[in-house]
């Protein structure tokens, strides 16, 4: 393929070398002459194992080759990859400045040159950034309809600076958002023959995957140093501590407990994550990020308060009240405080639970409900119909079958979904239906 690539900074240089490596004809632009020149000469721009070697090959069989003039590598190819920065503003937010007008340069190209360009954004940026602001100055410049008269795609990159040439043949994955599938499939067409899977997902969705990944490595690596700090305290071997974590593939390294849901809770997580950021503080070790995960999950159950606030309905009906499925056990179930906040404002309410019988309860379960939610009695149903009849609003906290199933269909019922319905999706688009975090 006949391949532009704008940009020829590390995610650039190093896109542009290997896809020359991989048979592509491809020209790299940049603002920057000096880059222009070094790649011509054969020199990397960039500092990163094998580049040199790479660069220096690719130019020399007249695959890569480089210029100063966004139209003039346009004119020469039918698929632009996009890689200038997009650094942080002072504020925080992303600039997108760089993005702006190199596609307004893309896009002028494209008017003049005719046929199908397919334009690919491979810089990070945020959701919408591809479709409300770059598709319309693409639009405007290129005269023409995206996903008709050219291509748009996002296609995040996940090479690791320093490994990048290696990540390249070797990727974790690669993500291709398409506005239409004949982008996505120039897209795929490109990275032909290398290994790891290939999602092809909406564009916004491209986009935000390279966010979850980043803020996860960020919080992995920030948790790992903060319990590393405490165990320090503690005398004991933080390595060993991990050793043993990282073998859990069950629990720790595995997809349990990262897909949005309702808070956590229960008896041990929210009173061993206080025990150990209480200790951390007695031992003078400030955990930002372990001292933070309790108010985040407070602040996830004051979102569902809130849900049901905005309803503007009073008669309410929870399905779950047990801190998790097949279990009775109520003690710090985020399920009970939701019913007493509800309760609290005075929402007429109605509990239903599988597990949860007043009768059977005993100790410690039975003592949690009296001190926590003393009218529980009254607000406990029998039946999954008793709360239907009753309510306006239904909030699913359970994915008890007898529940799913009687779930009304269709839009004619509010819901105040917590756990992410097994028809979400069809849900969505239903007028009353609204997820917790999706
Ligand atoms: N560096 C990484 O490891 C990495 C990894 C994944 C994603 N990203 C993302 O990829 C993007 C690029 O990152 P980078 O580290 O390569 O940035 P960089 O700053 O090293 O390179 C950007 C290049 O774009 C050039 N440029 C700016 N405007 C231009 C224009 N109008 N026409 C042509 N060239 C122009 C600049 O001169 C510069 O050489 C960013 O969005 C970044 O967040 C970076």
């Amino acid at each position: 393929m006949r391949v532009s690539v704008l940009g020829l900074g590390y995610v650039g240089c190093v896109s542009a070398a290997c896809l020359a490596s991989l048979g592509h004809e491809v020209i790299g632009v940049d603002v920057n002459q000096v880059k222009v020149d070094l790649v011509n000469d054969g020199k990397a721009p960039v500092v990163e194992e094998r580049i040199g070697e790479l660069i220096a090959e690719v130019v020399r069989t007249g695959a890569l080759r480089a210029t100063g003039d966004v139209r003039e590598a346009i004119m020469g190819s039918d698929v632009s990859l996009v890689c200038v920065g997009t650094p942080s503003e002072p504020n925080g937010s992303l600039c997108t400045t760089y993005l702006e007008r190199v596609t307004e340069e893309i896009g002028a190209a494209v008017a003049e040159r005719g046929g199908r360009q397919t334009v690919v954004f491979r810089s990070t940026m945020l959701p919408g950034t591809c479709l409300d602001l770059l598709v319309p100055i693409l639009e405007k410049y290129a005269g023409g309809t995206a996903g008709v008269d050219f291509g748009v795609a996002v296609n995040p990159e996940f090479l690791r600076e320093g490994t990048s040439v290696r990540d390249f043949f070797d990727p974790p994955k690669t993500v291709i958002g398409e506005l239409d599938p004949a982008s996505g499939d120039v897209v795929a067409a490109l990275y032909d023959g290398l290994p790891g899977e290939v999602f092809r997902v909406p564009v916004p969705t491209a986009e935000a995957i390279k966010y979850a990944d980043n803020a996860f490595h960020g919080l992995k690596i920030g948790f790992a140093n903060e319990l590393g700090a405490v165990c320090r305290a503690l005398g004991v071997d933080s390595h060993q501590v991990m050793d043993v974590f990282l073998a859990d593939r069950k629990l720790n390294i595995s997809p349990a407990y990262l897909r949005p849901g309702f808070a956590f809770g229960g008896s041990c997580l929210p009173k061993d994550l206080r025990s150990l950021v209480h200790a951390a503080q007695r031992a003078d070790v400030s955990v930002p990020i372990l001292a933070h995960v309790l108010p985040s999950n407070a602040e996830h159950l004051q979102r569902a308060v809130e849900l049901v606030e905005r309803t503007g309905r009073r008669r309410v009906g929870l399905f779950g009240l047990s801190f998790k499925p097949g279990t009775d056990d109520l003690r710090e179930s985020p399920l009970v405080e939701l019913a007493e906040r509800l309760f609290g404002k005075g929402y007429d309410l109605r509990i239903y639970d599988p597990n949860v019988n007043l009768s059977r309860l005993l100790g410690a379960n039975r003592e949690y409900i009296e001190t926590r939610l003393p009218h529980l009695a009254q607000l406990l149903a029998e039946s999954v119909d008793e709360v239907l009849d009753h309510a306006e609003v239904c909030v699913v906290g359970t994915r008890d079958p007898a529940v799913l199933s009687a779930l009304p269909q269709g839009g004619g019922r509010m819901i105040v979904d917590l756990i992410r319905l097994p028809d979400a999706e069809a849900r969505r688009a239903e007028p009353g239906y609204v997820g917790l975090a999706w």
